[in-house]
């Protein structure tokens, strides 16, 4: 795969968040905090594929009191850049303490390191990953006794207003790309909750979901016409990289919705999910 980008990675992370408002509203994150840290000083948490920490940004607020998070990820241009990330964030030392791991994911599982912590979360990570990563995942969660939120996983759904020709052969096109392999075996995409949830609950695990579609208007200025231009490009990119020979639909497609931009809506199916035992 090609990696992400830190500017990506910042680009999206607004609409990240809003879309998980929903989700932890219905998730009770202080409630789970204060259930997984029983008597221990504080609560461990561990965020696989980190990138630049927007999990933590958006989670350590919501959990609260005092935690400690290992972000573990393999692309060294990301960690680099958690720092200078994080710094405009970190407004109260001690209260979340932070360690970095380089791993490759894709590799077996290090159980000592998931047996180390009580909430084992990703963003945005899910639809990557094939159906056996999944389950190793699980099964190691689970022998760690742990939580398991992984939020923003895309659903397959896609939604553009107004609707124009091409639509639906490109989300075709662009479908078919997520389910290659991203480095874990073949990507589940947009399959990817329905599996992880079903997997959980046969371990045992409590599953809930919510939705965090990410809300998109050309009208709401230069941060949501970027964020257009950026899905529309990636679109096009991927479709033509799974079929070449529909070269000038998805020309035609990409001119016709970058003409569009300044009054198109469009949504992205994600789901949030949160397993916890009993
Ligand atoms: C879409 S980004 C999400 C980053 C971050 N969680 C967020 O929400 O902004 C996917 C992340 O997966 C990481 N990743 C991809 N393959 C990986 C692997 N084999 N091992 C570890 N991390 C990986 C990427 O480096 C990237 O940070």
């Amino acid at each position: 795969m090609n990696g992400f980008s830190v500017d990506w990675l910042a680009q999206r992370e607004p609409f990240d968040r809003q879309a998980r408002n929903a989700a932890a509203a219905l998730f009770d994150l202080p409630g789970l905090a204060a259930r997984l840290r029983g008597s221990a000083s504080s609560l461990t948490v561990l965020d696989l594929a980190c990138g630049t920490g927007a999990n933590l940004r958006e989670l350590a607020p919501r959990l609260g009191s005092a935690q400690r998070w290992t972000l573990v990820d393999h692309d060294p241009r990301l960690l680099a850049a958690l720092p200078d990330a994080l710094a405009p964030w970190v407004r109260t030392p001690g209260l979340v303490e932070i360690e970095t791991l380089r791993r490759d994911l894709a590799q077996p599982f290090d159980v000592s390191l998931f047996a180390r912590h009580r909430l084992i979360t990703a963003s945005a990570l899910l639809d990557l990953v094939s159906a056996q990563w999944i389950d190793g995942l699980a099964q190691c969660a689970r022998d760690a006794e742990a939580a398991v939120l992984f939020a923003l996983s895309v659903d397959g759904g896609v939604e553009w207003q107004p609707e124009l020709p091409g639509d639906a052969e490109v989300h075709r096109m662009f479908v078919a790309h997520q389910h290659r392999d991203k480095g874990f075996g073949l990507a589940l995409g947009g399959d990817a909750v329905h599996h992880a949830a079903a997997r959980l609950s046969s371990l045992g695990y409590e599953v809930t979901q919510a939705a965090s579609h990410w809300q998109i208007d050309g009208r709401g200025g230069e941060q949501s016409t970027a964020m257009l231009r950026a899905m529309i490009e990636g679109a096009a990119a991927a479709a033509l990289e799974q079929q070449p020979s529909a070269f000038t639909l998805i020309e035609d497609w990409t001119a016709q919705r970058l003409d569009a931009i300044e009054w198109t809506t469009l949504r992205v199916g994600h789901r949030d999910l949160l397993a916890t035992l009993p």
